[in-house]
């Protein structure tokens, strides 16, 4: 019998998670059932909102289970089928990753073609981080062509490619935040910012407010925080905020203060819009034709950081929630 080895969660942290918040163990892989597959995991996918399942709390995702294998995205190739759909050989993206082998129905894996792009793209750029910066500019921060666009986490998954579509789209300038001196030069000289700040260097409103002399006009939010109370500041008359994600925040003990110039949205007439990218899988068509398109003709820069082995996967994850990653963080296995 195959054997496999799985993450699991050993127990829950408090505050920032540490590698004995998880536990490596050995498994056998069962056959499968009528109309499974097994999948053997080639890239698995490490994301922030994984830090929240590691709470007990109720959310948009149930929380991971102590002494239960953790899940999450991943790309593998299916090497059992008790199924007509889905073949061995056939290369699949699910999600039942953490894991060297994964059995699950085959009505939950979606087949893809392993020549259009390279199977980590399914991950990050042409998964669920491009769908994200894609809805997120396009539908909940209803982004039109020559705007301003500023974006915090830029350097990351998410933000690489708000900034990147923002600029292909039109927009008359982008400014990026990032967290450290060479992610803020690759946000200008490889991705084609207009302008990006570390936000360690200094106040992200005083940084903020020298990058954007003319205010801001979209800000996608991935970070919470003193830079979601700057872009308030920033942003015009009826700008927008996409409120994606809020990582500054996602190993606090205690509930952050909210933005302390929130009444500014009043007389500006701000909209501030939560995003879930499962709310805009009708768009997914629109968004593969699109950016399939710009990464075919070479407009787009796409870059992954990428840790190997299944027993650095932890590591990755706590890596990825310092900032160790330059766009997608993945876990090659
Ligand atoms: N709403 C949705 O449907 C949805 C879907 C996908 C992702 N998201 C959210 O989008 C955001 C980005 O996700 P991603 O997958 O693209 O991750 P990512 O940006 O690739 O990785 C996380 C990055 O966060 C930055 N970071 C960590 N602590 C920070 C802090 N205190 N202040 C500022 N930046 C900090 C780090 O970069 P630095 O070196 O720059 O600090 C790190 O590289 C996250 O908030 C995530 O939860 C939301």
């Amino acid at each position: 019998m195959r054997t496999s080895r799985e993450v699991r969660l050993a127990s829950r942290p408090q505050g920032w998670p540490t590698a004995e918040n998880f536990e490596l163990v050995e498994v056998d892989v069962p056959a499968p059932d009528p109309g499974q597959i097994v999948v053997r995991n080639l890239f698995m996918s490490v994301d922030p909102y994984m830090r929240g399942r590691m709470n007990d709390v109720k959310s948009y995702v149930p929380p991971f289970q102590v002494g239960a294998a953790l899940d999450g995205g991943a790309v593998g190739e299916v090497v059992g089928s008790t199924s007509d759909a889905v073949k061995v050989g056939d290369v699949v993206l699910h999600g039942l990753g953490w894991r060297e082998y994964a059995v699950l129905n085959a009505a939950h894996a979606k087949v893809l073609d392993p020549n259009a792009a390279p199977l980590s793209a399914y991950l990050g750029v042409l998964g669920m981080p491009g769908l994200t910066a894609y809805a997120g500019l396009l539908a909940v921060g209803e982004y039109k062509d020559g705007e301003t666009v500023f974006v915090s986490g830029a350097a990351g998954a998410v933000g690489s490619l708000v900034g990147q579509f923002a600029k292909l789209r039109g927009s008359k300038r982008v400014i990026g935040s990032a967290g450290s001196a060479e992610k803020v030069k690759h946000l200008v000289e490889d991705l084609g910012f207009d302008a990006a700040f570390n936000y360690k260097d200094a106040p992200v409103a005083e940084q903020l407010a020298a990058a954007a002399p003319d205010g801001i006009d979209v800000y996608f939010d991935n970070v919470g925080g003193d830079h979601r109370e700057a872009a308030i500041g920033a942003l015009n008359v009826h700008g927008r905020a996409v409120l994606c994600g809020a990582i500054s925040h996602y190993n606090d003990v205690d509930a952050a203060p909210g933005p302390r110039n929130l009444m500014q949205a009043i007389g500006k007439r701000l909209t501030l819009r939560g995003l879930l990218v499962r709310d805009h899988e009708s768009l997914a068509p629109q968004f593969v034709t699109e950016v399939g398109g710009w990464l075919r003709e070479a407009r787009l820069v796409v870059e992954e950081t990428v840790v190997e082995g299944i027993e650095n996967a932890p590591a990755a994850f706590l890596g990825m929630l310092r900032g160790e990653n330059t766009g997608k963080m993945l876990v090659k296995l």
